[in-house]
C-alpha cells in the first residue's frame, strides 16, 4: 500500500526515506514551523500532533504517520484565526527568540485542563533557553501583559513586531528559507586531540551516490583568522584556518563533505580515510603553561595576537594599582581563597546554521544564524580574499545566541563549498556538534585575596586568573580583560593587583558567553566579599555599600589609564536596599529539618564593550504616514526589534505600529557592529533615537510639509559610536532551604533588582532578567560540559547536560531602580547579559549562610553539596572538639 499522510488537511504521498523521522519529512514537504532543537526527544521544539496527540516528531518514524492526521503549528486554528493557546502566547509574550514557541504551543494545545495546572510535570519535555518560563506559564494561565495602541512607545509593554509570525509558525528562522538546488554539507571531525593530518583519501566518499565534493585542508585558504567577531579584526588572535592540517582538539573539523542530501554527506564522512600522526596533547591550562608542555600554536606571534605562543599563553593581563602588599599589611582581616568555574554551553535552541549561494552577479550570499552579520561579512571577505562589496550576509529570525553566535563557525566552510560547487550549500550543526565542537564559556581558576579594615573599608584586592581558552583563542583576550575589570572596578580600593592568563589547551574552544568573563570573576569576588563581611561581623549589604564606587570615584581595575566609562547614573544603593528588605522580610516556611540561609551578590557592568561599537540607522517617512526604520543589528531574542520601534515612535510621536522595521541584512541596512554586549539598546538604540530626531527636525522644516508625498522622500540618519559608556548594576538575593540529608536546595525567595535606567519596555526587560536568572541558575546548579582526561567532551546531549526545565526555575521577583542614564537613549541602559552575573555568587552565599560551608567550585549540584556536608559531618565525628 502506498504511503499517504494528511498534514494540516493536505494529503502527501511522498514516500519517506528509510528510517526518516517525521520532523525532517514535514520540513521537506514545507512545514517549517517544525523546528530542530536536539533530534533526540529532549527539547520539544519539533512537537506536532498525530491524530490529535502531541509527539516529538524527531523521534516519530515518518512511516508510522501513514494513514494518520498530522497537525503542525501552521495547522492550529481558532475562531479569529489564532488558536486560544497561540493567543495566550501572544498576549503574555511567552517567547523571546521564539525558536521553542511552536513546539511549546503544540504541547500546551494537547494538554488537558489538569495538565495545564501542573506545568512542572507536563512541560518537562519542552525546553526554553530564553524566557525562564514565567512568561510561558503566564501564557498558559491566560495572563496578558501586552499593551498595544496609543502614541509613543517608551515605558509601554509593546509586543514584539514578529509576535503573530512567532505564534503561528510563520517566522522564518535561518533554514526556513533556502534557495533551490540546495546541497548539504556535513563536517568530518577529528577523533584526536592533537595531530597532524598525513593524508585524506576522499575516493570512497566521492563514490557515495549523491556526494558532490569533498573539501580538505588542501582546499582551504591559508589566511589566518579568528572565529571570534569584533569590530576590529585584531581584537582576537589569528590562529584559525577554514580547514587546518594540524588538529588541536577532538571535534575540530578536518574535512567537509558536500552532497545532495544530509544522509549522503554523512555517509561520505564515514567513508573518508584520514591518516594522522599523533602529537602529545595537554588539557590542563596550568600544565600547558609549564616548560616542556606541548605547544599548540608554535608559529603564532604577538603581531598575530598571541602573547607568548611558546608558553601557550594567548593573552595576559598584569595590573597594579597602588601597593597591594602595603594594603594587605594595613588590613585587619585578609581573606583568600581559590574558586573554579566550569565549562557551560550557550544551548541556544537553534544550532549554528547557514546557507550560502552565489548570485547572478557573482556575489557571495550567506543567510546565517548570527549576532554579527556585518562582522561576518568582513571575516568572509578577509578569509576568501574578496571585496566586502562582493559579499552579502543576512539573517532571518535568529533562534538564540547568548554570545555563541558572535562567532563564525560554519559560514566560512559553507562559502568555500558553494564557491567550489557553484550551487547553494547548507550547513546545520547537530546538537551533539554544538556541545563537542562549538564554543563554551571559559572555565577559570580564580584566586581572590581581599584585605579590609575593621570598619569595613577595603585596603587591597588581588586576583590571579587562569582562563582555559581551549584550542583556539577566539575571545580569549576580551573575556579575560573584561572579567578582570568590572568585577573589581565596582569597589573603591586604593590597591589592586591583577595577574591573568588565557591559555591554550587541546580542548574544545571557549568563546563569548553571556557576561563575557564577568560571571566567572564575579562568582569568585562576590563570594570572597561575603566571607570578608562574615569575618568582620558586618552585614554583607552594608559592606558593599561602604565600598562601592560612587560618582567622583575613579573606576579602576588593572590600570589608571584614562578610559571612557562615566557615571551616567548610579542605582546600586536602591538595588541593594530592595533586595536586603525582601530577604529580611521573607517568612516563607522551609521544610522541617532543612537548613535555611540567605545571600546576595552585586554585579556592575559597563553598558557598552570597550574599543568600538558602531551603528548607523536611517528612518524614512512613508507616503502612507508610516515610517521605515532600518537598523543593522540582529534580533535573536534580545528584544531590540521591539524597543527600536518604541524609541522611534516616541521621538516621532506616532503609534509603534506605524514603524516598519528592516534589519540585519548588509545589502539593505547600514553598518552595525552587531548584537553583543547588550548594545542593541545603548548603541543601535541611540542611533535610532538620533535618526528619528533628525527626521523629525527635517519634517518640521516648511519646505517638507506640503504633502505626504514630499515627506516620503525624507530620511533621518543617526549614528552612535559606543562612547562614552555608562555603568549598570544588578543585585540578586536568594533565601533558600537546604536538605542536609540530600543536598537538595529549595528556593524560598529569589529577587533581582536591576539598575536599567529608563525601562523602555517593562514586560520585555523583566523577561530578559528572568531568562538571564534561569540560565545562570542552570550554570550555578547543574550545567557542566564534561571533558574527560583525554580531551573528549562526554556531555553531548541535552539529556546528559540538564538544561533547566520549568520545574527547576523558581519565580524571581524583578524590581527596577528608578534611574535615568544621561548617556543612554532616552535614559536607558543595557540589560540583557548582566542579569546572569550575580546569580551564582548570591546562591553560593546563601548556601554558605544555610550550611556554614563555603563552596568554591561550580556547579553547586546536589551530589556535591551532599558530599561536602557529609565530609564536614565526618570531620566533626572524627574530631568532636571542633564542634
Ligand atoms: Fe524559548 Fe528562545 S524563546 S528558546
Amino acid at each position: 500500500m502506498s504511503f499517504r499522510v494528511l498534514v494540516n488537511g493536505k494529503s502527501y504521498g511522498e514516500e519517506p526515506a528509510p528510517g526518516q523521522c517525521l520532523r525532517t519529512y514535514l520540513r521537506e514537504v514545507g512545514w517549517t514551523g517544525v523546528k530542530k532543537g536536539c533530534d533526540a526527544g529532549d527539547c520539544g521544539a519539533c512537537t506536532v500532533h498525530v491524530d490529535g496527540r502531541p509527539v516529538h516528531s524527531c523521534l516519530y518514524p515518518a512511516q508510522r504517520a501513514a494513514g494518520r492526521e498530522v497537525t503542525t503549528i501552521e495547522g492550529l486554528e481558532g475562531a479569529d484565526g489564532l488558536h486560544p493557546v497561540q493567543q495566550g502566547f501572544a498576549d503574555a509574550q511567552g517567547f523571546q527568540c521564539g525558536f521553542c514557541t511552536a513546539g511549546m504551543i503544540m504541547t500546551v494545545a494537547g494538554m488537558s485542563p489538569e495538565q495545564k495546572q501542573d506545568l512542572p510535570r507536563s512541560l518537562k519535555g519542552s525546553l526554553c533557553r530564553c524566557t525562564g518560563y514565567r512568561s510561558i506559564c503566564d501564557a498558559v494561565a491566560g495572563v496578558s501583559h501586552v499593551e498595544a495602541g496609543g502614541v509613543g512607545g517608551v515605558g509601554r509593554n509593546s509586543p514584539a513586531p514578529a509576535t503573530r509570525e512567532i505564534v503561528t509558525g510563520a517566522a522564518r528562522f535561518t533554514l526556513d528559507e533556502t534557495p533551490p538546488a540546495l546541497l548539504h554539507c556535513v563536517l568530518a571531525r577529528s577523533p584526536h586531540a592533537h595531530a597532524e593530518i598525513d593524508s585524506v583519501d576522499c575516493s570512497a566518499a566521492l563514490a557515495v551516490p549523491g556526494v558532490v565534493a569533498v573539501l580538505t585542508h588542501e582546499d582551504s585558504p591559508q589566511t589566518l583568522f579568528s572565529t571570534g567577531r569584533h569590530d576590529s579584526l585584531r581584537d582576537d588572535p589569528w590562529d584559525t584556518l577554514v580547514l587546518d592540517r594540524t588538529v588541536r582538539f577532538k571535534g575540530q573539523r578536518v574535512a567537509a563533505v558536500v552532497a545532495e542530501t544530509v544522509a549522503a554527506a554523512e555517509e561520505g564522512v564515514r567513508r573518508l580515510e584520514i591518516l594522522y600522526t599523533l602529537k602529545e596533547a595537554v588539557f590542563d591550562p596550568e600544565l600547558a603553561m609549564r616548560p616542556g608542555a606541548p605547544v599548540l600554536h608554535p608559529d603564532r606571534t604577538p603581531e598575530q595576537g598571541v602573547a607568548r605562543a611558546a608558553d601557550n599563553v594567548v593573552a595576559e593581563v598584569h595590573g597594579r594599582i597602588g601597593d597591594a602588599e602595603a594594603g594587605f599589611a594595613a588590613a585587619d582581616v585578609v581573606y583568600e581563597n581559590t574558586f573554579r568555574t566550569q565549562r557551560v554551553q550557550h544551548a541556544h535552541l537553534e544550532t549554528h546554521a547557514c546557507v550560502a549561494w552565489v548570485d547572478e552577479k557573482d556575489r557571495l550570499n550567506v543567510r546565517t544564524s548570527s549576532q554579527t552579520p556585518f562582522l561576518t561579512r568582513a571575516a568572509l571577505a578577509h578569509v576568501l580574499g574578496r571585496p566586502e562589496a562582493q559579499v552579502r550576509v543576512l539573517t532571518g529570525r535568529v533562534g538564540g545566541g547568548f554570545g555563541g553566535k558572535q562567532e563564525m563557525l560554519v559560514e566560512d566552510v559553507a562559502a568555500l563549498a558553494t564557491l567550489r560547487t557553484g550551487r547553494p550549500v547548507q550547513i546545520e550543526l547537530t546538537r551533539s556538534e554544538q556541545f563537542t565542537a562549538a564554543t563554551t564559556r571559559h572555565p577559570m581558576r580564580i584566586r581572590v585575596k581581599i584585605g579590609a579594615r575593621a570598619d569595613g573599608t577595603f585596603t587591597a584586592i588581588e586576583l590571579e586568573v587562569v582562563s582555559n581558552t581551549g584550542a583556539y583563542g577566539n575571545h580569549a583576550p576580551g573575556v579575560l580583560f573584561h572579567g578582570c575589570n568590572e568585577s573589581i572596578s565596582v569597589y573603591r580600593c586604593p590597591a589592586k593587583k591583577v595577574d591573568g592568563y588565557a591559555v591554550y589547551t587541546n580542548t574544545v574552544p571557549a568563546g563569548a558567553f553571556r557576561g563575557y568573563g564577568l560571571s566567572q570573576l564575579i562568582f569568585a569576588v562576590e563570594s570572597a566579599v561575603d566571607e570578608v563581611a562574615r569575618e568582620l561581623g558586618i552585614d554583607p549589604f552594608r559592606l558593599r555599600e561602604l565600598n562601592i564606587v560612587r560618582p567622583g570615584d575613579r573606576m579602576v581595575s588593572t590600570s589608571e589609564d584614562d578610559h571612557d566609562v562615566e557615571y551616567g547614573s548610579h542605582g546600586a544603593d536602591e538595588c541593594l536596599a530592595v533586595v536586603r528588605r525582601a530577604l529580611e522580610e521573607d517568612t516563607t516556611p522551609a521544610p522541617e529539618g532543612w537548613l535555611v540561609g540567605s545571600g546576595t551578590a552585586l554585579a556592575m557592568i559597563d553598558t557598552i564593550p570597550p574599543r568600538g561599537h558602531h551603528s548607523e540607522v536611517t528612518v524614512r517617512a512613508l507616503a502612507d504616514g508610516g515610517y521605515e526604520l532600518n537598523v543593522g543589528t540582529a534580533e535573536f531574542g534580545n528584544g531590540t526589534s521591539t524597543v527600536h520601534r518604541q524609541l522611534a515612535a516616541e521621538v516621532l510621536g506616532c503609534p509603534v505600529e506605524a514603524i516598519r522595521l528592516r534589519q540585519s541584512d548588509t545589502d539593505v541596512v547600514r553598518y552595525d557592529t552587531g548584537a553583543f554586549g547588550s548594545t542593541g539598546i545603548v548603541v543601535a538604540g541611540a542611533a535610532t533615537v538620533r535618526a528619528a530626531l533628525d527626521l523629525r527636525q527635517k519634517m518640521t522644516q516648511p519646505a517638507s510639509r506640503p504633502t505626504n508625498v514630499l515627506n516620503s522622500a525624507l530620511t533621518g540618519t543617526g549614528t552612535a559610536g559606543g562612547s562614552p559608556r555608562s555603568i549598570a548594576f544588578n543585585v540578586h538575593g536568594f533565601r533558600i532551604a537546604v536538605n542536609p540529608e540530600t543536598g537538595e536546595i529549595a528556593f524560598l525567595r529569589s529577587i533581582q533588582a536591576a539598575d536599567a535606567g529608563t525601562v523602555l519596555n517593562p514586560m520585555q526587560c523583566r523577561g530578559q532578567i528572568e531568562g538571564g536568572t534561569a540560565q545562570a541558575l542552570g550554570a550555578a546548579l547543574f550545567e557542566h560540559v564534561d571533558v574527560d582526561a583525554g580531551g573528549t567532551v562526554t556531555t553531548s546531549t541535552f539529556r546528559g547536560y540538564h538544561l533547566p526545565t520549568v520545574a527547576d526555575v523558581p519565580t524571581t521577583e524583578v524590581v527596577f531602580a528608578q534611574t535615568y542614564d544621561r548617556l543612554g537613549p532616552l535614559g536607558a541602559k543595557s540589560m540583557s547579559e548582566s542579569p546572569f552575573n550575580p546569580v551564582a555568587p548570591a546562591l553560593a552565599n546563601a548556601l554558605r549562610s544555610a550550611t556554614g560551608v563555603r563552596f568554591g567550585d561550580l556547579p553547586l549540584s546536589r551530589d556535591r553539596i551532599w558530599a561536602r556536608l557529609e565530609a564536614e559531618r565526618q570531620n566533626l565525628t572524627n574530631h568532636p572538639d571542633r564542634s
